[in-house]
């Protein structure tokens, strides 16, 4: 397993998945928020990220919300098994996602991700971003999370 390192020039991968459409409007407005702060962006469904590619990007945005028991949303299955197998040493990265506080599983997804990027060696750039949509979505509540997460990004 070859370590593929960022691209310091490269774009910031942001991969998402959604069913009800909470997580791809947060993650639009991630992309929205990191490109005013001059940061370049790849926003891309998870299910049409190449990981082979991977070493185009600078950093690594993943986003699910959680379903079923804990789980992720399916189209993160395939790409979460691929990710074990790789070696993120140095990977700046950070994880967001909707849920429900109102199930015995809140945001396990976000949890999930989060582990797939710190087992892999990924460095975790902010705390994860966990939206909570019990009484609404409101995509701008994320705000402040996004704007601390483009500080920490700008020096890559
Ligand atoms: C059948 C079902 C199961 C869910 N299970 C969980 C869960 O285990 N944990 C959680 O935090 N949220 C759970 N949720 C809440 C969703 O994560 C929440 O509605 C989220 O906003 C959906 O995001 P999306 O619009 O991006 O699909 C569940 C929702 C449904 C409909």
């Amino acid at each position: 397993m070859a370590l593929i390192g960022p691209h310091p020039q490269g774009p910031i991968l942001i991969a998402w998945a959604s069913k009800t459409g909470n997580t791809g409007t947060l993650a639009q407005r991630i992309a929205e928020l990191l490109e005013k702060h001059g940061l370049e962006v790849e926003l891309t469904a998870v299910r049409d990220v190449d990981w082979d590619q991977r070493g185009r990007w600078s950093a690594l945005v993943f986003g699910s919300p959680t379903y079923g028991s804990g789980d992720l949303h399916p189209d993160w299955d395939k790409p979460e098994r691929r990710l074990r197998d790789l070696d993120l040493t140095g990977w700046p990265s950070a994880v967001f996602g909707c849920g429900n506080p109102r199930y015995v599983t809140p945001w396990w997804a976000v949890d999930i991700l989060e582990n797939r990027l710190k087992n892999g060696g990924a460095k975790l750039l902010v705390p994860s971003y966990k939206a909570d949509t019990l009484t609404g979505f409101r995509v701008r509540d994320a705000d402040t999370w996004i704007e601390s997460l483009a500080s920490a990004l700008l020096p890559y």
